[in-house]
C-alpha cells in the first residue's frame, strides 16, 4: 500500500489543528480508509483527549523513535471505528527527542499500513515544525478568518515552498457567516487571494465542538453538528470527490462569494 502522508500545520496556535486532525482522521476512516492520526507536539499532547483514547496510551511516538517498542505496539486503535488508529506524542520529553529523519523513517512505515497518515503538528516554526512536514505528502494549512492567523498561514506557506512541499491546502475554520458580513473578519476571497493556496474546505463555528471535544467525542462522527459536515465533507474532497461547500447559515450572497473562488 502506498498511502497519504498529510500533515496539518498553521504557524498560529489555537486554530484548531488538533480538532481538524482528530475529526478528519475519523472521517475518512469512516468512509472505510484506514487512517492513523499522529500526534507530533512532544511534551504538550493532546490529540490523545480529543480522539477520548488518553487513557490507553501505553507507547507513545518517542519510545518509537528511540527503539523502546516497535511503531505497531505504539498504534491505539479506536473502539468506535475499527480503521482508524492513533499515534500519541511523548508528554514528558520535549521536541529534540524527534529528529526530521526519524519522522521520515515512520512516515515511510505508515504510508505502508495506511491510506491516510494524518500528523497534527505543534504551534510555531521551530524544530517541531520540522519534524512534522518532513514526511509528509501533502500538507493542509489551518487558519480562520483573522488576520494574525493568515499572516502566520502565509509565512508557513514560503517555509513549506522552501522546503519543496508542492501539494499545499488551505482551510479556514471557525468561519462566522455574521461577522464577515460585519467586516469583522477577512472575507474568504480577501484569504485566498493573500495566501495563494488551494482551499480544501471551510469549518463553520461550532459550539458542538467546544462542548464534545473535552469529552474526547468526535463532531464529524456526529450527524447533528455543522463542523462535523464540514469535516467528512473535507474528507470526501480528499478522496477525490466533487463536493460543494457547505451553506454558511442561510446567507446566499455570501456562499456565492465563496464558490466562485472554490476550485475543487
Ligand atoms: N470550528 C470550531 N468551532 C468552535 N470551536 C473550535 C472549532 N475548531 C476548534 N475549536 C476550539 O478551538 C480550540 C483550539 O483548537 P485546537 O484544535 O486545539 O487548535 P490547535 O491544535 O491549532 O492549537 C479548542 O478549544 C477547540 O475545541
Ligand atoms: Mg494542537
Amino acid at each position: 500500500m502506498a498511502g497519504r502522508v498529510i500533515t496539518v500545520t498553521s504557524g498560529k496556535g489555537g486554530v484548531g489543528k488538533t480538532t481538524f486532525s482528530a475529526n478528519v482522521s475519523a472521517a475518512l476512516a469512516e468512509l472505510g480508509k484506514k487512517a492513523v492520526a499522529v500526534d507530533t507536539d512532544v511534551g504538550l499532547r493532546n490529540l490523545d483527549i480529543v480522539m477520548g483514547l488518553e487513557n490507553r496510551i501505553v507507547y507513545d511516538l518517542v519510545d518509537v523513535v528511540e527503539g523502546r517498542c516497535r511503531l505497531q505496539k505504539a498504534l491505539i486503535r479506536d473502539k468506535r471505528l475499527s480503521s482508524l488508529y492513533m499515534l500519541p506524542a511523548a508528554q514528558t520529553r520535549d521536541k529534540s527527542a524527534v529528529s526530521p529523519d526519524s519522522m521520515e523513517k515512520i512516515c515511510t512505515e505508515l504510508r505502508s499500513q495506511f491510506d491516510f497518515t494524518i500528523i497534527d503538528s505543534p504551534a510555531g516554526i521551530e524544530g517541531g515544525f520540522q519534524n512534522a512536514i518532513a514526511g509528509a505528502d501533502e500538507v493542509v494549512i489551518v487558519t480562520t478568518p483573522h488576520v494574525s492567523a493568515i499572516r502566520d498561514a502565509d509565512r508557513v506557506i514560503g517555509l513549506l515552498e522552501s522546503a519543496e512541499k508542492q501539494q499545499i491546502y488551505l482551510i479556514v475554520n471557525r468561519l462566522q457567516a455574521e461577522m464577515v458580513r460585519r467586516g469583522d473578519m477577512l472575507d474568504i476571497p480577501d484569504i485566498l487571494d493573500i495566501l495563494g493556496i488551494e482551499l480544501l474546505g471551510l469549518i463553520p463555528e461550532d459550539e458542538m465542538i467546544v462542548v464534545t471535544s473535552n469529552r474526547g467525542e468526535l463532531v464529524a462522527l456526529n450527524p447533528a453538528s455543522p463542523a462535523g459536515h464540514a469535516y467528512r465533507n473535507i474528507a470526501r474532497r480528499l478522496l477525490g470527490e466533487d463536493i460543494p461547500l457547505l451553506p454558511l447559515e442561510e446567507d446566499k450572497g455570501l456562499l456565492k462569494r465563496i464558490a466562485r473562488f472554490f476550485k475543487s
